[in-house]
């Protein structure tokens, strides 16, 4: 407030245009007269208050955490004026986002420093009264950060070490560290449940698929809705025999993140004990090419009995969430919704910051938009309309797999919606929002372990 030195170069910087107080921008002054241990301060931009939000704070917490990791800071405190349980939450899980290393498998020690602790500091009273949902924010944010930062280290993992397998038994480690019933079904449990999209997808690569279910089974919730995730885990993509250009290939390592998002979320609901009953489906496999492949025109019959023309081997997600969403309805899920890495066609519709999100009733999906804003994951609804279901269908078999050139993320969605019975249903297209290509203020390279908290935030606002 101007009595301290620090004060007026904040005031001189503001005046002198060299700092602008832009989203994200920072301005760090060091201490003359100590205050405590203090020894600088860093301003971050946040641009007018009236465009304040949560999910800035969120976003503005990751930048502070980035910006003291490359300084070398490992104790920080954080001033802000708000605190809503949200808000804090929010914070929390800034900090985490912010505070994550993708695993490197770099032999020499890189990269930045880690924020040992954060003080997190209201500049404003807080009634006594708010301080057990400030801390129930505080509690949640911490297991939001990190079941978000498990998935984005599963994203991250190559293909050589991350396979069906592997993916299926970190689903279990982590499923029962977190207290849910995990079972993985190998490939004789798959062949006995009639599901061959999931096979014909696997048959190319000598890794065999799983399929991994895990159970959020609450004591005490007898009615009430059980929710079905189903997260695509194709651990590779290559395309299979329609395969992909040699550019960027590397990426489809991570074409598992739709399952990464549905472990992340599961393990999410049974910490936090939500009172609600949820079954995480994820179908895995490798979408390779060579002498066991499927061939473009190839029948599959999938486990519900519709059969499928595979037109084009590329569009490998949308059989295993076939095969996938069938088995959650079979466990008695009553609300779906799948997750999954599944078109260039949806990136090229909403680039790399927001989610193309699909779905029947249109309250569902609501609901869906709703829980991915409070998460700060990013979605915009597109339609399904039945007409476009026109784009699939085949000489030969009930529908084919893929549609046209146009409309490639409907035709998709409205492929998964060939396997829906009547129920709720929403379908969300992260091709573009799972992988961050360039560094943000607030986010690192790399996974972004988009969906983890959306799914999450629907499940404890159901
Ligand atoms: N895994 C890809 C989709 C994808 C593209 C994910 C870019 C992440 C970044 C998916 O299996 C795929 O290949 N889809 C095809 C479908 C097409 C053959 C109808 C696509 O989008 O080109
Ligand atoms: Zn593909
Ligand atoms: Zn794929």
């Amino acid at each position: 407030r101007g009595r301290r030195e620090e004060a007026r170069e904040l005031s001189r910087a503001r005046a002198s245009g060299e700092f602008k107080c832009k989203n994200f921008e920072s301005l760090v002054i060091s201490i003359k007269k100590p205050i405590g241990k203090v020894k600088r301060i860093a301003f971050l931009g946040a641009g007018k208050r009236k465009s304040m939000s949560v999910d800035l704070w969120r976003r503005l917490m990751s930048a502070a955490v980035i910006i003291s990791r490359k300084a070398c800071y490992a104790k920080v405190a954080f001033l802000c004026d708000e605190a809503g349980e949200r808000v804090v939450q929010a914070l929390v899980e800034g900090a985490y986002l912010g505070n994550f290393n993708s695993g490197s498998y770099k032999t020499k020690k890189t990269g930045f420093g880690w924020v040992k602790s954060i003080e997190l500091v209201v500049t404003r009273q807080v009634p006594r009264k708010k301080m057990k949902a400030l801390e129930a924010g505080v509690k949640r944010g911490c297991v939001f950060g990190e079941y978000t930062n498990v998935a984005r280290s599963l994203v991250n993992e190559p293909s050589n070490i991350l396979t069906p397998r592997t993916l299926a038994n970190r689903a279990e480690k982590y499923g029962i560290g977190a207290g849910l019933a995990v079972d993985i079904l190998g490939e004789d449990e798959i062949r006995d449940l009639n599901m061959g999209l999931v096979l014909g997808v696997a048959q190319g690569s000598s890794e065999p698929p799983r399929v991994v279910v895990m159970k959020h089974n609450p004591p005490g919730i007898r009615g009430g809705p059980v929710l079905g995730f189903v997260g695509k885990g194709v651990t590779f993509d290559t395309g299979g025999i329609s395969i992909k250009p040699a550019n960027n290939m590397d990426k489809m390592k991570g074409d598992m993140a739709g399952a990464a998002a549905v472990i992340g979320a599961m393990c999410i609901l049974s910490e936090l004990k939500a009172p609600v009953r949820a079954i995480g489906i994820i179908p895995a496999a490798e979408n390779m090419l060579g002498a066991n492949a499927l061939n473009p025109g190839d029948v599959l019959r999938s486990a519900s009995g519709k059969t499928v023309e595979v037109l084009n081997t590329d569009a490998e997600g949308r059989l295993l969430l076939g095969d996938g969403i069938w088995y959650a309805q079979e466990l008695g899920a009553t609300h779906l919704v799948d997750i999954a890495t599944l078109t260039g066609a949806c990136v090229v519709a909403l680039g790399n910051t927001t989610s193309g999100l699909f779905g029947t009733p249109g309250w569902w999906v609501d609901q869906i938009e709703l829980a991915s804003t409070r998460a700060g994951d990013r979605s915009w609804q597109l339609p399904v309309f039945e007409d476009y279901s026109e784009a699939l269908k085949s000489e030969i078999a009930d529908f084919a797999n893929i549609g046209g050139r146009e409309a490639g993320a409907i035709t998709a969605a409205l492929f998964i919606k060939e396997f829906v019975d009547e129920l709720p249903w929403g379908h969300l297209d992260i091709a573009g929002t799972s992988w961050a290509e360039e560094q943000q203020p607030y986010q690192l390279k790399g996974a972004t372990g988009t969906a983890v908290r959306t799914l999450a935030e629907l499940a404890l606002n159901v």
